[in-house]
């Protein structure tokens, strides 16, 4: 199943979503092979992708390419494409350009940062036919605005907003909430006032699925572990061993063989 019908089931069912990045058209023809429930084309792709220190350089333009590249390979996936920095802040018209040309680039739904003054442009958003994913927390695109890269919702005050957020974002329509580097009473806390799923990324065990980004549960950064993520693999040493071994073999005239040879 890969529509927002699988959403409901896994609450209804108690069965964890899963769900990972993906920002191209290789790791998509792979991803959808797999099991995983759902891809998030994030806007984390700026800094993954095109080496900047914050998701706020993520444009339209580039979420839209590379919303393009999943959806042409991913064809079984269900695909949440992040609406980038300011995209709501600027007034419906402008909203809805980029709702626009995310959902043409192959978007099934997208994912939106923070509630406060944008409620009303989601629930248009909404009501336009366009399934939105909210996502609360840690909100990298306001990491100003948070005193930087840290656990939100630790005092009462903050994570009192929080679950009122939450209840705001499901009454103007989201289908599902990502609740990102919080306490894990506070995940499990919102999961349990929730008719929809919440998707945890450091937000515990109690949340209804999770979500990582699909080079950190491979291991390709060395120096990226924060407290919230397993490593299911270790790439970046195979990564470097197979180039360097390529690199040897060039060097000793040992790559191409015979047999490789037209
Ligand atoms: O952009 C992203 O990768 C995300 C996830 C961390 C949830 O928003």
């Amino acid at each position: 199943m890969n529509n927002l019908a699988l959403f409901e089931l896994r609450k209804k069912d108690g069965v964890p979503i899963s769900m990972v990045t993906c920002y191209d058209a290789w790791s998509a023809k792979i991803l959808d092979q797999t099991d995983v429930d759902c891809l998030l084309v994030g806007d984390s792709l700026a800094q993954i992708v095109h080496g900047f220190d914050s998701t706020i350089y993520a444009t339209d333009e580039m979420m839209a390419l590379h919303t393009a590249a999943v959806a042409r390979s991913a064809k079984k996936k269900f695909i949440v494409a992040d609406m980038p920095f300011l995209s709501c802040s600027r007034g419906i018209t402008h909203a809805m350009k980029t709702v626009e040309k995310l959902m043409r680039a192959g978007a099934n739904a997208l994912k939106i940062e923070g509630a406060c003054h944008q409620l009303e442009i989601i629930e248009h958003i909404v009501a336009s036919g366009v399934p939105v994913m909210g996502h609360l927390g840690l909100q990298p695109q306001a990491i100003h605005n948070l005193g930087g890269k840290k656990v939100q919702g630790k005092e009462k005050a903050g994570a009192d907003q929080i679950l009122s957020e939450a209840r705001e974002l499901q009454r103007v329509g989201c289908f599902s909430l990502v609740l990102e580097c919080i306490p894990r009473e506070l995940g499990k806390c919102v999961t349990h006032n929730l008719e929809i799923p919440t998707i945890g990324i450091g937000a515990g065990p109690e949340t209804d699925g999770q979500v990582l980004v699909l080079q950190d549960l491979l291991g390709l950064d060395e120096n990226f572990s924060p407290k919230f993520l397993r490593k299911y693999a270790n790439l970046h040493k195979t990564i470097s061993s197979a180039v360097d071994k390529y690199h040897t073999d060039v060097q000793a005239s040992d790559f191409p063989s015979s047999s490789e040879c037209y």
